[in-house]
């Protein structure tokens, strides 16, 4: 056995130990709050051995293979994308750690238990797991919808309290990519505003829950790891990528 495959049945066994602890006892409260609101927050996603290695590995593939955006997106009602991310190809190739969370049955069992429904990996490569790290002032990631349906979001730097960078969102609200309406929802929703830690991980309901990274209001770091994973409707319905085609070209 190789160094790197001994490695990683390792921490796929840490992490399934990991994810049934941090289910235990609390995923009827998990599953009840993500139905209400499209959001749960649950909680440090990785064991505490693994979470320096997978950091290590996200901001060394940030350095080599980050690339800067600032841009706006038609389909989500021209909102800006300010930031610095890495395509999904690059992580596959790069890192050990970050592909083996996305690719763990762990991982998927985590993501269904709390949805309640057969989650699948994301049949559109390039979108399954990708890199983005804001850390100037007016760096955002604007309103926008996931293609698919869940998104397991892992927090691996926040910001400072007093740095800006909230996620905002509104559940609930459909995606019509040729008329999107972001002001008129925005201006009519109840927003949600919540504050994610570093190591801590939240499940969203992306492809009906408009939502968006709050700008940083000054200079800070801010990185986070986005998984996407599919309902079974996903697998069969037509979907379109232009975010991820603008945003990653
Ligand atoms: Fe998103």
């Amino acid at each position: 056995m190789s160094g790197n495959v001994a490695a990683e049945s390792s921490f796929e066994r840490d992490l399934e130990t990991h994810l049934t602890a941090l289910m235990e006892g609390r995923l009827e409260a998990l599953r009840e709050q993500f139905r209400a609101e499209s959001w749960v927050l649950l909680g440090r996603l990785l064991p505490a051995t693994w979470e320096q290695r997978a950091r290590e590995e996200a901001w060394g593939v940030l350095e080599r293979r980050g690339v800067r955006r600032d841009l706006t997106v038609p389909e989500t009602g021209d909102s800006p994308r300010r930031m610095r991310n890495v395509r999904q190809s690059e992580i596959a190739a790069e890192a050990n750690v970050l592909p083996s969370l996305y690719y763990a049955d762990a991982t998927r069992l985590l993501v269904s238990a709390v949805a309640e429904c057969r989650v699948t990996l994301c049949p559109f490569v390039p979108e399954r797991f990708v890199l983005a790290a804001m850390s100037r002032a007016g760096d955002t990631h604007g309103w926008h919808w996931d293609d698919y349906a869940y998104s397991l979001v892992y927090l691996i730097d926040a910001p400072p309290l007093d740095a800006g960078a909230a996620v905002e969102y509104l559940p609930g609200v459909p995606w019509e990519k040729r008329r999107p309406r972001v002001d008129e929802h925005v201006a009519a929703g109840r927003l949600r505003s919540r504050r994610v830690e570093s190591g801590e991980a939240y499940l969203l309901k992306g492809d009906s829950t408009l939502h968006r990274v709050a700008p940083l209001e000054r200079d800070a770091m801010r990185v986070v790891y986005a998984m996407a994973y599919a309902h079974p409707d996903d697998l069969t319905r037509p979907i379109t990528h232009e975010t991820t085609e603008a945003l990653y070209r």
